[in-house]
């Protein structure tokens, strides 16, 4: 008794200064949707906190500089080979300290599945027209995210200093060079000289460990911050509407599903580590400009942008003696054209379909049947472009010749987007129609009846009105509407959507 008054008078000491009741009886009860996609956030929420208490671990032993020494450690097979301090606190981490191989793999699984996670969660959010008003803004800082993820994990991967990474920066110096006018100074900055330079593994380090990190943290935070604001969206059924959320409270439901989600997430990330090797830097041999090997490839993230490089043709134009290396700038400049493309998405929709209202409610991705189409365009495009940054790979493995792989993607990557974007619409159609069949006429129950006059007819089963209202609440085409109040006892169906964007 006595303990519990200690407590409560400790407990009221905190709240007169921090006002936690209030704030708690308010965000605490907050009600989180229960659906599966919801979690995608989590992964990426997750493995984003696992990259930072695996990356603090990292940094207790790895140093960032170029200064080359002379490697006397446990891995024999590099035993008086010259390489850069970097490198040898990498085998070090990878042999020497306890724990440090499992965590730098955790750290680069995690790295993986967080950036899978981003592309996962967006494309979600983007199918299911999340970001409509009023969380454009909160689409921005999601892409900002997945957009500093990227660099953040090239900037990761390159900091070993082994040959694969090395490799990696050749492509990033090939890349600044190719800038017209200046394309030098942007290359001697970054490195501090000549490629490779003495520097550019502790510039990396910085900007690895302080920068870009600091900048997600907050993004993270205030993204999430915003969905707290905005409320959660939820898919269409009953009882939903534009102004509620259906669904469990933050405490006790929610905390206790995503705690032990959090433990779920960390404990594959930590089973991969534990069983699946990844980016054997000991295997490589420390970076040396003049070597270079076929299956150089970036982490599977960066491979469209390798990609968009492998598949474009060498042109070079003499502009009155300056060379301007287009088969390289111009696949730099597509490179972020892709990207802000998916950043700018909401604004360009808003504007095309002249929609300017709040949007709570999710929509199907069939009853959209353009936006989807685009979605799939975006990806197959993403996937070709990845084909062609692994055409080294294509070819030996499939014994084909690399230009034949080369130009194979050259053409899929105008024509395999147009396919998805028109097959993928055509789908939707499909299944929209589908919709306005089940709400029209039930479900099939595989039941065959003989009329009296002989004909055979399928017994349907009318939907139930909780999946007809859910099937049927988006926005209705008015000539459907029309149709579905004057028939005989029909719910309003799901006709495909002249509006559709
Ligand atoms: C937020 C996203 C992050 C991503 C995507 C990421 C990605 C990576 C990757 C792919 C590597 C190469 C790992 C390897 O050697 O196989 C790496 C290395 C490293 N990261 Fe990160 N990282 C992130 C955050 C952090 C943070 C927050 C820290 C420290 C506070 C950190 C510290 C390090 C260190 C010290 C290394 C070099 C050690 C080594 O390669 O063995 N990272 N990172
Ligand atoms: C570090 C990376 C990220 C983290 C930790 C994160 C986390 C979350 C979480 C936990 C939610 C709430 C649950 C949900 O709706 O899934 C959410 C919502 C949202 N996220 Fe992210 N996200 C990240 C990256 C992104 C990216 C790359 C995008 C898109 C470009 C994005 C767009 C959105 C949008 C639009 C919402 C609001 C959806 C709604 O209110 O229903 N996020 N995010």
């Amino acid at each position: 008794m006595d303990g519990t008054r200690r407590g409560e008078r400790l407990a009221d000491w905190f709240d007169g200064r921090l006002g936690i009741h209030r704030l708690g009886r308010k965000y605490l009860r907050k009600v989180f949707p229960d659906h599966w996609s919801f979690l995608l956030g989590e992964i990426c929420l997750y493995s984003f906190v696992v990259l930072v208490l695996t990356g603090v671990y990292l940094t207790l032993f790895f140093h960032p500089s170029m200064n080359e020494v002379t490697y006397h450690g446990s891995y024999t097979p590099l035993n008086g080979v010259r390489m850069s301090e970097a490198y040898a606190s990498t085998l070090e981490i990878s042999f020497e300290v306890r724990g440090g191989l499992l965590i730098r793999q955790l750290h680069h699984w995690a790295a993986l599945v967080f950036v899978a996670g981003m592309l996962t969660h967006m494309m979600r959010h983007f199918f299911t027209g999340s970001f409509r008003k009023p969380r454009e803004v909160n689409w921005l800082f999601g892409w900002l995210l997945l957009f500093l993820g990227l660099f953040e994990g090239l900037f990761g991967y390159s900091l070993p200093d082994d040959l694969l990474s090395g490799t990696g920066l050749r492509f990033v110096d090939g890349a600044l060079l190719s800038v017209p006018v200046v394309g030098t100074y942007l290359s001697m900055s970054l490195l501090g000289g000549e490629f490779p330079g003495d520097d550019v593994v502790a510039r990396f380090y910085s900007l690895h460990v302080l920068v870009i990190p600091g900048i997600m943290a907050a993004l993270v935070v205030a993204h999430v911050l915003l969905v707290v604001h905005h409320k959660h969206t939820q898919f269409a059924g009953p009882g939903r509407t534009e102004r509620n959320v259906v669904g469990a409270p933050f405490l006790p439901v929610y905390l206790a599903k995503a705690g032990g989600f959090f433990f779920l997430v960390f404990g594959v990330l930590a089973l991969l580590a534990g069983v699946a090797t990844i980016n054997p830097v000991w295997a490589y041999g420390p970076y040396r400009p003049d070597q270079v090997s076929t299956g150089a490839q970036p982490d599977w993230y960066l491979g469209f942008a390798e990609g968009l490089v492998r598949i474009m043709p060498g042109w070079e134009i003499d502009l009155r003696g300056h060379t301007l290396a287009l088969g390289v700038f111009i696949p730099i400049v597509v490179f972020p054209l892709l990207l802000a493309f998916i950043g700018v998405y909401p604004f360009l929709e808003a504007r095309f379909t002249k929609d300017d209202r709040e949007h709570h409610i999710l929509d199907r991705p069939r009853n959209r049947p353009v936006r989807t189409g685009i979605g799939a365009a975006w990806i197959s495009l993403y996937l070709v472009l990845l084909a062609g940054g692994g055409n080294d790979l294509v070819a030996t493995r499939l014994h084909l010749s690399i230009n034949t792989v080369t130009w194979a993607v050259r053409v899929a990557v105008f024509v395999v987007p147009a396919v998805a974007f028109v097959v993928t619409r055509r789908i939707c159609l499909g299944l929209q129609l589908r919709d306005l069949e089940l709400v029209e006429h039930g479900r099939e129950t595989g039941v065959i009846k003989r009329l009296p006059h002989g004909e055979y007819v399928e017994v349907r089963r009318p939907l139930d009105q909780a999946r007809r209202y859910t099937l049927t609440a988006h926005r209705q085409p008015a000539a459907a509407v029309e149709r579905a109040r004057t028939g005989p006892g029909h719910a309003a169906p799901s006709g495909p959507d002249p509006e559709s964007g």
